[in-house]
């Protein structure tokens, strides 16, 4: 039987593409940035398996142009780039990594609440500059957080994560979530309340049609002056204008960002806005959780295109498991 083809986006560690070369013909995109969406129509034709490193957009033009595919799996948690109603239509299991990269990025979020309250890229570039001219009991000062409010929009895995170690900052934590969840240490709020009472607001919360915009001018403006934003999910859960014109206006203390509404373009007011930290999309860059995520991506892949249906489908029923070849 012919060895199944698949496409590699980006380059994952060696040990996964291994254990993906072992049993299929593996072509592997540009380690240097994303393929173009011509690239991936080209090199997707004849594949049976995708593995998508990045935000490569799958929808059903791309599916199309793609008889053979069966499988797709993501590199990472968040599928918003992934039309999964129009691949479990064509009968394509579609898997991400769900629990690969819950500390990795709730850890990611905490050094952004601190980089942001502390001042720390501000102080880098001032030290950098030339500029520092010694100690000064008023230079330079932050915020601290003990006895302060954290407010967790979003209460899945990363959001729980980060509300885990907020005591250890002597935090009370909030949260708020779509869907009722049970205790995780995290006291339930409104929306509202929630950006009204908290001292730091952080979004966790997974990207769609109901959370795009989420957090716009209306919501900034609940929160207090002296708090601080902080955004781990995707970038378009905020209105990128809305903030940045809110932090030049100085309605919110400052912001601590990975992620951007058109990455990896950022708004250039953003830019303008020196109590702003400005991450490139690093929560799950770590060597510990890059290596599991790679492997994660493989197992599923060849799970898939061997008939069983992947441990971490989205879409289990899309396809009928042990029929390698329907
Ligand atoms: C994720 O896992 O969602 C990361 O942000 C990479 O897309």
């Amino acid at each position: 039987m012919a060895r199944p083809r698949i496409l590699v986006t980006r380059p994952v560690t060696e040990d996964a593409l291994a254990l993906l070369r072992a049993e299929c013909d593996v072509t592997v995109g540009p380690g240097d940035r994303e393929a173009s969406r011509q690239e991936i129509l080209d090199a997707l034709r004849d594949c049976d398996g995708l593995l998508i490193v990045g935000h490569t957009r799958v929808d059903a033009t791309l599916l199309d142009a793609a008889p053979k595919l069966r499988m797709i799996a993501n590199f990472g948690v968040g599928v918003d780039h992934i039309d999964v109603a129009a691949a479990t239509a064509r009968k394509v299991w579609v898997s991400n990594t769900a629990g690969s990269l819950t500390e990795t990025t709730a850890e990611l979020g905490w050094a952004l609440i601190l980089a942001t309250v502390r001042r720390v890229a501000e102080g880098d570039r001032l030290v950098r500059a030339g500029q520092w001219k010694g100690f000064g009991a008023f230079f330079f000062l932050g915020t601290e957080l003990v006895g302060k409010t954290l407010g967790i929009v979003g209460a899945g895995r990363i959001g729980q994560a980060v509300a885990r170690k907020a005591p250890a900052f002597g935090m009370k934590a909030l949260s708020w979530s779509r869907t009722p969840k049970p205790d995780f240490g995290a006291q339930p709020r409104e929306l509202d309340a929630l950006l009204r009472e908290s001292d730091v607001v952080i979004l966790t919360v997974s990207l769609s049609a109901e959370t795009r915009h989420l957090i716009g001018a209306r919501e900034i403006g609940l929160m207090k002056k002296s708090a601080f934003l902080v955004n781990i999910a995707r970038g378009p859960v905020v209105d990128e204008a809305a903030l940045a014109r809110a932090i030049l206006d100085g309605k919110i203390a400052g912001a601590g960002l990975d992620v951007y509404e058109k990455e990896p373009e950022i708004h250039p007011d953003l830019l303008r806005c020196p109590n702003a930290v400005l991450a490139p999309h690093i929560g799950s860059a770590t060597v510990e959780t890059r290596r599991r995520m790679s492997f994660l991506a493989a197992e599923n892949l060849l799970a898939g295109l061997n008939g069983r249906v992947p441990p971490l489908a989205l879409n289990p029923g899309a396809r009928v498991s042990g029929n390698s070849a329907s």
